[in-house]
């Protein structure tokens, strides 16, 4: 068997949105499809490393050789996280994690009754600012959905969240980001920014995934 670029290492992969239950029929969620995640899960598999996938709901198949862990909430997904992270070479938090989740889950459906509600929310855990805290953190790479001055709060979230990379989309744009079949990157270290411009969400990933190698292997 051949010996490919990332023969030997193990990726770890969240993507899709989460789900915070307010009650047993209701949740509060968002538009991410998981697509980039996917397609960075297939590539990496493809350049020969061991994937982990740890995935919210979504309608996407498993990519071949793929291993995936299907999670639910925010707190599930963190869960399943660190129990995955030993031993993990390269962590990319693709996912659209909520921010918050409800403070007090009604076990039973909520009914109706007055002209307005109110539900209390608290804030989820972050996986991966707490990812990027271990002692023997792996290579860590996070994403930014920005709508306006891209540059100034994705070196911010690098900063902030103790990541090696992060990745920024302007979901502002059209044709690009969420639920898209495309996208652009804007890649940024500590000192340096690298454009991977509008292709497919599998030939973003590709050039991503080299990007990865490539950086982690100047950082050690
Ligand atoms: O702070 P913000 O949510 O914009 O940061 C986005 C990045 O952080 C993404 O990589 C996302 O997957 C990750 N994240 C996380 N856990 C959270 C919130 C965001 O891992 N609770």
């Amino acid at each position: 068997t051949q010996s490919k670029l990332l023969t030997g290492q193990h990726w770890l992969i969240t993507a899709g949105p989460t789900r915070e239950a307010i009650d047993p029929v209701r949740y509060i969620s968002n538009h991410s499809s998981g697509k980039m995640g996917y397609a960075i899960a297939q590539a990496a598999v493809n350049a020969g490393a061991t994937v982990t996938l740890v995935s919210g709901p979504v309608t996407l198949s498993t990519p071949s050789g793929v291993n995936r862990i299907n999670v639910s909430s925010a707190e599930n997904m963190h869960q399943q996280v660190m129990t995955q992270v030993e031993n993990t070479d390269v962590f990319i938090a693709c996912a659209a994690v909520a921010d918050y989740k409800i403070a007090e889950v009604s076990a039973q459906k909520i009914k109706k009754s007055a002209e307005t509600m109110q539900i209390n929310l608290v804030k989820n855990p972050d996986i991966v600012a707490d990812v990027a805290a271990l002692a023997n953190k792996p290579f860590t790479v996070g994403f930014a959905a920005e709508t306006q001055d891209i540059e100034h709060y994705a070196k911010d979230k690098l900063k902030r969240k103790n990541l090696d990379l992060i990745a920024a989309n302007d979901v502002a744009k059209n044709g690009q980001g969420f639920n898209s079949d495309n996208n652009a990157l804007t890649v940024f270290s500590y000192n340096k920014k690298f454009e991977l411009p509008l292709a497919s969400k599998s030939d973003v990933a590709q050039q991503l995934v080299a990007l990865i190698a490539q950086q982690r292997d100047e950082k050690q």
